[in-house]
């Protein structure tokens, strides 16, 4: 069975009074039956795990280097992450293949890093408005899931999430078939890749404007395993309404 998992995503958003979201978050969920993740700016990674040590909540990165240490100025490297007290990452974001140029080699040396280090990783796959209309879009995953998913992945170090780039932080999101039908593709993809054990325990995440409202019904959806949230993760009763949602689905 694959645990089920409820990640937010905070962005480049929250300064220290942001912190007070997570004790609120602990509070509710003091024994949580889904796993929960903040992915916090790198700047209250540490601060954050203090806050959640001994609860249900984890606490993980945005991005990492794939480089293991050197001259790479701002950058972090996937032992810095482990050292703030995080156990996974964010790779492979639409946001960073767009601002920063991230290509699916990038990603996937960055996760091999990562995963080396002993961070669980979610790799992020998703299709433009552009691609969607061409019906691009199995196209376009299944290249972005060869392409970026290292050879190395088990069911505890990686995890994939699907993020049709239209939808996030749009208000717009998939139909529940279309959903379904880019879930079960990338299960079959894993499972033709790494074998029937591997490819059934990684877990399959959606985001893109996931919010207390619409979370059941996307839970609902086969191969849906949790959801990576941005806006509404930002706020401890908005992403209370996503969790309690994935602890009933
Ligand atoms: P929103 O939930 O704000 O649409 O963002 C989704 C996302 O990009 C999470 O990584």
């Amino acid at each position: 069975m694959r645990r089920k998992l409820a990640a937010g995503n905070w962005k480049m958003n929250g300064t220290g009074p942001a912190l007070a979201e997570l004790e609120s978050l602990a509070h509710t969920f003091p024994d949580p039956s889904v796993d929960i993740l903040i992915c916090p700016p790198a700047t209250l990674l540490h601060r954050a795990s203090q806050t959640v040590h001994h609860t249900g909540i984890a606490v993980g990165g945005q991005d990492c280097h794939a480089a293991t240490s050197g001259a790479h100025t701002g950058d972090l490297s996937a032992e810095m992450l482990k050292d703030t007290g995080a156990n996974s990452v964010i790779l492979g974001h639409s946001e960073r293949r767009e601002d920063h140029g991230e290509q699916n080699e990038d990603v996937r040396a960055k996760a091999r890093t990562a995963m080396d280090a002993g961070l669980t990783t979610i790799i992020c796959v998703g299709e433009s408005l552009e691609q969607r209309e061409a019906a691009n879009t199995l196209d376009i995953i299944g290249g972005q899931m060869s392409g970026s998913i290292p050879d190395q992945s088990t069911g505890e170090n990686l995890v994939v999430a699907y993020e049709p780039i239209w939808a996030i932080g749009t208000g717009k999101v998939p139909t529940l078939e279309e959903i379904g039908e880019v879930h079960d593709f990338m299960r079959a993809r894993l499972e033709r890749r790494f074998g029937e054990g591997v490819g059934r325990s990684v877990r399959l995440l959606y985001g893109g404007s996931v919010k207390p409202s619409n979370a059941a019904e996307i839970f609902g959806v086969s191969n849906v395993d949790g959801a990576l949230v941005g806006g509404a993760s930002l706020k401890a009763e908005d992403f209370s309404g996503i969790i309690r949602a994935l602890e009933g689905a």
